[in-house]
């Protein structure tokens, strides 16, 4: 029989929907020494966490997440609330001496961040940021073929997630659904929200980014705040597109926005090296595009890698050659990984300290872009 390991989850949003089901599904296609238990779901109203307890099953609901921290029962606390929340309740949960799993980004800014990292080191407790499109087997295999030297030396990286539902003027900023456009509840805008997974990705596969130039900019300058009921300004920035030198000497460009009208949720990358390219995109996840200069000038092209083999990452694990994985799939290995990581004592990453190099260069990205100079990242 596998080891209980006893879940508290905090927030049962988006999130809170997509680490339940990867909790619910790892055991029965992982075979792993420890399996997740939903014992406990908190939300501030007690009926809407009982009917998310119904759906998903969670044993208990609690209201109070300090509550949920003193419970005994209680072996991993999961931090699935806006961004100002992630530093008070992981560093209140590291003294609780709980495992913590963390949404993204790690926190509001590098200051807050390194007291969350501080916290979880001197209290030993095993923690992991959700940075979750690193187990798309597709970037997987990215990062595989990128560590096997297949494309020789990188000379570029080039990323954008692109989205289009901010463009309406009368869309509010602030409280439930919204906390993504208010700065006090979400730190930045799309920097912090959709350039902290392209980054993630980048120093996962790429190395470390050392110097940044930006600009962002807010379209749409006041917004009505659901929380007060007035009209602000909008704190937030609309947009972001920065240009990065990488440690390993390649150039970078990334671009995010809410204003790009027809896409939905765009992330891509490409990387070109020396021998070949590869190109990845989250609306077509299951595969990876790879091209190869080596090969026959005749049959030279781009191919189209369907990530679905046992050889693939991860895909041993799922249905038969042919057969694809989605998003889902990718919250699922992340759980895998982590109750690996406790019988191996390997921690799964990105912990927080990884997770850290991710909010570094946020923040040199936005200083950056108020100072219009190139930054330092650290
Ligand atoms: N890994 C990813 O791809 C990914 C995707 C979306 C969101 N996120 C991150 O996940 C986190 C949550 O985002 P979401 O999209 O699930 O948001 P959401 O708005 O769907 O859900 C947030 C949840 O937090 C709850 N909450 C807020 N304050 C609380 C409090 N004081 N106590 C208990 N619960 C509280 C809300 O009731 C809600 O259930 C954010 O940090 C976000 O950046 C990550």
């Amino acid at each position: 029989m596998p080891k209980p390991l006893n879940i508290g989850m905090i927030g049962y949003g988006f999130m809170g929907r997509a680490h339940s089901n990867g909790y619910r599904r790892v055991s029965n296609f992982f075979d792993l020494e420890y399996t997740p238990v939903l014992k406990a779901v908190c939300a501030r109203n007690k009926e809407s966490a009982q009917a998310f307890a119904n759906t998903w099953g969670y044993e208990s609901v609690e209201t109070d997440w300090r509550a949920l921290l003193e419970r005994d029962d209680i072996d991993a606390i999961d931090v699935c609330v806006p961004n100002n929340l992630h530093a008070e309740i992981s560093i209140a949960a590291a003294e609780a001496g709980k495992m913590i799993l963390c949404e993204k980004p790690l926190a509001m800014n590098v200051a807050e961040g390194e007291t969350m990292v501080a916290a979880v080191e001197k209290a030993g407790v095993p923690n992991m940021v959700w940075y979750n499109y690193r187990r798309v087997p597709a970037v997987t295999l990215a990062k595989q073929l990128v560590d096997e030297g297949r494309l020789g030396r990188i000379f570029h990286y080039r990323a954008q997630f692109l989205q289009d539902w901010t463009i309406a003027e009368d869309v509010p900023q602030g409280g439930a659904a919204l906390w993504r456009l208010d700065a006090a509840a979400a730190g930045s805008g799309v920097t912090g929200d959709l350039l902290a997974h392209c980054i993630d990705t980048a120093l996962w596969i790429n190395g470390s980014i050392n110097t940044v130039s930006a600009m962002t900019e807010t379209f749409v300058k006041e917004r009505m705040h659901n929380l007060t009921g007035k009209v602000e300004k909008v704190g937030i920035d609309d947009a972001c597109a920065f240009l990065a030198r990488f440690e390993n000497g390649s150039l970078a460009t990334f671009e995010s926005t809410r204003y790009a009208r027809g896409h939905k949720a765009l992330y891509t990358f490409e990387i070109n090296g020396e021998h070949g390219s590869i190109a990845w995109d989250l609306h077509d996840l299951h595969r990876l595009s790879w091209f190869d200069h080596r090969d026959e000038g005749i049959l030279r092209g781009w191919r189209s890698i369907h990530v679905t083999d046992g050889e693939h990452p991860y895909m041993d694990k799922w249905w038969v050659p042919g057969l694809q994985i989605g998003y889902e799939h990718s919250f699922v290995h992340q759980v895998a990984d982590f109750l690996a990581s406790l019988s191996s004592g390997e921690p799964a990453g990105p912990t927080f300290r990884d997770a850290l190099e991710t909010q570094k260069v946020c923040d040199a990205v936005l200083s950056s872009a108020a100072d219009g100079q190139w930054v330092t990242v650290g």
